[in-house]
């Protein structure tokens, strides 16, 4: 496929360009990071912001203040971070200049979340930072880097401290956003408890919480790839849909994260997030308008149409499992009950696979199948939309069992692209004499990189970005993170209230559970092959 012209492709540098397309420039600001030494800070949001530096799209009058508990100078934080930046994967080579024009702007403070005393030294430093700025500008991004354990405390402090005041809509100034990870709440009521907390203090348009899903390039493509062409739509839907794969296999194990994961499992982890996301993107309808409030008032609809399901349907609609010892290129691999910090009894899940439908009049009857898991064959996160047979084949009885539906499949990661698999005739067969000929399976293939020579930017990249600009389109709403819990909360109790002594395993390494097919197999489908 050929690329792009190079003026759709460009992007002016030193501009910005929010999701919703508008190029526009980013106001001075502090971005301050709760939590600023540890691993998120380390691994993702350092290098976001290096590479948005290094593409001149941070505005002028950017400052990063970190905020942890050791007690750091500016130059002993720098070190730090520039430490954790040659060590990123994601950064393959620092350029030395163009570091020490961001270290410049980096400074610290430490001291304990819970202390009042911190949030006054911060206010300081802040008055310091935006008092040398020509506008004196005092925005901010607050953001979370933290436990979930302790968002409540930290929020209460940001807002009794005057740190962060309350404003009333998008375009007051100066803005204060506040920026909270994953997970939010790990429940429906607890996720609601949290929602009434937060909004006391800060209006919605004042809070992004961040999926970073959302910010993968391929996953805010789908808004483009079916709204912006014309050829899907007639096809989208139940008349021509069989049924939607959504996967997304992980490779690595639990790593060292194992006491939170225990508390996690699977469901928490990937689907309440990252696989409901893809859901709603998936499913949903074209929005009014491409605004924040349009698209997501369009996903929480799709949440709202999942029909629940209840202790009746969950063991025939649902599967769990947990990974056992297996290998991987030969090297052998353990079991999640021997990771760091699980119990050796541990019943958590690693693995899910998910039978939804949605009762709507597009999606009425197409079954929507999820599945996730750690220590998986393969990495590979993709939409699959199946679509069904021809309703008749006149080829002969070995042809036609060979044909396969075609499948348009979305690859979110790795090799970001998109396909669309087709049946042809082999070269060279004779139709006319034979209702037998040799069919074959082809794919029309698009693929980010060769088509535009790059994958697109890092997730966080993509949302730090959108914090700065104030565009939340990519970012979870408060009633859409509670229809996300809606679905899920009745999985999780079921479950956790029908705890079997243990659950199925599969090797690390492999496909997954055999439970998983059968799930597919009684419908009379099958689980595109990792
Ligand atoms: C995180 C989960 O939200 O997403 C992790 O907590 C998971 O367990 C990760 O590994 C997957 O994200 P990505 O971008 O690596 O596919």
């Amino acid at each position: 496929m050929t690329g792009p012209s190079p003026s759709v492709a460009a992007r002016p540098s030193g501009q910005l360009r929010s999701t919703t397309g508008h190029a526009r420039t980013a106001e001075a600001c502090t971005m301050v990071i709760l939590g600023g030494l540890g691993d998120l800070t380390r691994r993702k949001l350092l290098p976001a912001l290096y590479s948005l530096a290094c593409d001149g799209l941070l505005p002028d009058q950017f400052a990063l203040l970190g905020v942890g508990r050791d007690s750091l100078d500016d130059a002993g934080y720098r070190a730090i971070l520039r430490d954790a930046l040659g060590k990123s994967d994601e950064v393959k080579s620092v350029d030395e200049p163009a570091w020490t024009r961001l270290s410049q702007r980096i400074h610290f403070i430490g001291g304990d979340f819970a202390d009042e005393d911190t949030y006054t030294r911060m206010r300081a430093k802040l008055t310091d930072i935006e008092s040398a700025r020509p506008g004196g500008e005092a925005n901010r991004m607050f953001y979370l880097a933290v436990p979930p354990s302790i968002f409540e405390m930290i929020v209460g402090h940001l807002s009794s401290s005057g740190l962060a005041p309350r404003t009333e809509g998008p375009d007051a100034r100066p803005w204060a956003r506040v920026v909270v990870e994953k997970p939010f709440g790990r429940s429906l009521a607890t996720a609601q408890e949290l929602n009434r907390m937060v909004l006391r203090l800060f209006t919605e348009c004042q809070i992004y919480r961040i999926d970073h899903y959302l910010g993968k390039e391929t996953v805010q493509n789908l808004l483009v790839f079916r709204f912006a062409n014309t050829i899907l739509e007639p096809l989208w839907n139940r008349e021509s849909v069989a049924n939607v794969q959504i996967t997304a296999a992980e490779t690595v194990g639990v790593e060292q994260r194992g006491g939170y994961y225990e508390e996690a499992g699977v469901i928490r982890d990937m689907f309440q997030n990252h696989l409901l996301q893809l859901v709603s993107l998936t499913a949903m309808e074209p929005p009014s308008q491409m605004s924040a409030d349009a698209v997501r008032d369009e996903k929480v609809k799709v949440l709202h149409s999942i029909r629940w399901l209840t202790p009746e349907t969950i063991p025939a609609e649902t599967v769990r499992a947990q990974y056992g010892p297996g290998a991987v290129d030969g090297l052998p691999l353990p079991a999640y009950r021997d990771e760091p910090n699980v119990a050796k009894a541990s019943a958590t899940p690693t693995f899910a696979a998910v039978r939804l439908s949605i009762d709507n009049w597009r999606w009425s009857g197409v079954p929507f199948y999820l599945r996730s898991g750690k220590r998986l064959a393969r990495r590979s996160s993709e939409i699959a939309i199946q679509f069904k047979r021809p309703p008749v084949l006149m080829f002969g009885h070995e042809t036609a069992s060979a044909i396969e539906p075609n499948a348009l499949v979305i690859r979110v990661q790795p090799n970001e692209g998109i396909s669309l698999g087709f049946e042809l005739k082999y070269p060279g067969a004779k139709l006319a004499l034979t209702p037998e000929i040799e069919v074959g399976r082809v794919a029309m293939d698009f693929s980010y990189t060769e088509a535009f020579g790059q994958a697109g930017s890092p997730a966080y990249e993509t949302l730090l970005l959108d914090v700065l600009l104030g565009d939340a389109t990519l970012f979870t709403r408060s009633d859409e993170v509670e229809a996300a819990w809606r679905v899920i909360d009745p999985l999780i109790n079921y479950w956790e209230e029908n705890r079997p002594d243990s659950l199925p395993l599969y090797a690390a390494g492999s496909n997954g559970p055999t439970e998983a097919d059968e799930l597919l197999q009684r419908d009379g489908f099958t689980w595109r092959s990792l």
